[in-house]
């Protein structure tokens, strides 16, 4: 069984519980964060770290632990556990409360809960095929750009591309692309990638900055704007983003192809440069 972190001590999974009067339990009032650990390195930790914050200052919710305290936590949780590649998965609620009450509790005691799982990215023949989405109106809050596990309209949007034996849902509001119920979403036409500039609408992914970075490295052309739905529906190529589903082609929407309705060359060239970067800057350090 997997090793997790829990308020202060390190614990088998199945041992570890919290309060059924935890707010994240009663009110989704709480921040998380999803790491990708690549040969026992955590991927970006500074940017997981700094994006944590930002959403605990965001939900009024004091940090915990400083970047260095945050390090050593993480560090323990993948030196405890048995993957090379692994998936940390770091969660900070407002804690307990003795009687049910929307508002803050006088004297806030944070729950911090860890764990992990070993790293599965996409297989290859699923690259290759690429995956079929479907999409929805995003019925979000205005506030997606904070990683709080409050996560029910994620969850119902996924569960409508699952029950359509697709991957993924994405997302469209006001006639314009915002991202995917769990990842960020690119295209490419016309040799050109774009993908939506982050707002209140959108999480600012950590694989969605190194897509970016990448792309730049290279010099392939770039545009981050506002992106139509129509603009999706003719897209040459689509593709999602997620620490870990890394880069995958999406080769049908709603049951239309995307392009040629097979992984595109822009896709294919991202993916050896992302795995290139991956193998070098991530694995090194
Ligand atoms: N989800 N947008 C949403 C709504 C997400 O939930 C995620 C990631 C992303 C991509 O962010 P990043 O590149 O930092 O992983 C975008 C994680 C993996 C999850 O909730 O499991």
């Amino acid at each position: 069984m997997s090793l997790c972190y829990l308020n202060g001590r390190y614990l088998p999974l199945g041992e570890a519980s919290v309060s059924p009067m935890d707010r994240g339990f009663l009110f989704g009032d709480g921040a998380y964060e999803v790491i990708p650990v690549y040969s026992r390195r955590a991927f970006r930790l500074a940017e997981h770290v700094a994006r944590l914050g930002n959403t605990l200052a965001a939900l009024r919710l004091p940090d915990p632990h400083t970047a260095d305290e945050w390090a050593t936590i993480i560090r323990e949780v993948i030196d405890r556990n048995p993957w090379d590649d692994q998936s940390v998965y770091l969660q900070v609620t407002r804690g307990a409360d003795d009687k049910r009450n929307q508002a803050f509790p006088k004297v806030i005691r944070p729950t911090v809960f860890l764990m992990s799982e070993a790293l599965v990215t996409p297989p290859d023949e699923q690259r290759e095929a690429g995956v079929a989405c479907v999409s929805a109106a995003d019925f979000r809050w205005l506030r997606c750009d904070l990683k709080t596990v409050a996560l029910l309209a994620n969850c119902l949007l996924r569960q409508q591309a699952v029950d359509q034996g697709c991957m993924e849902t994405i997302l469209f509001r006001d006639g314009f692309l915002t991202e995917g119920a769990a990842s960020n979403i690119f295209m490419v036409k016309n040799g050109v990638l774009l993908t939506p500039p982050k707002s209140h609408l959108m999480l600012p992914g950590i694989t969605y900055d190194v897509v970016l970075e990448v792309a730049a490295h290279h010099r392939l052309p770039c545009e981050v704007r506002e992106i139509l739905e129509d603009e999706v529906r003719d897209a040459d190529e689509l593709w999602m983003t997620s620490s870990t589903k890394e880069v995958l082609p999406i080769t049908t929407l709603d049951g239309r192809p995307v392009g040629t309705g097979r992984p595109g060359p822009v896709g294919r060239q991202m993916h050896v440069w992302y795995q290139d970067f991956k193998n070098t800057v991530m694995r090194s350090g």
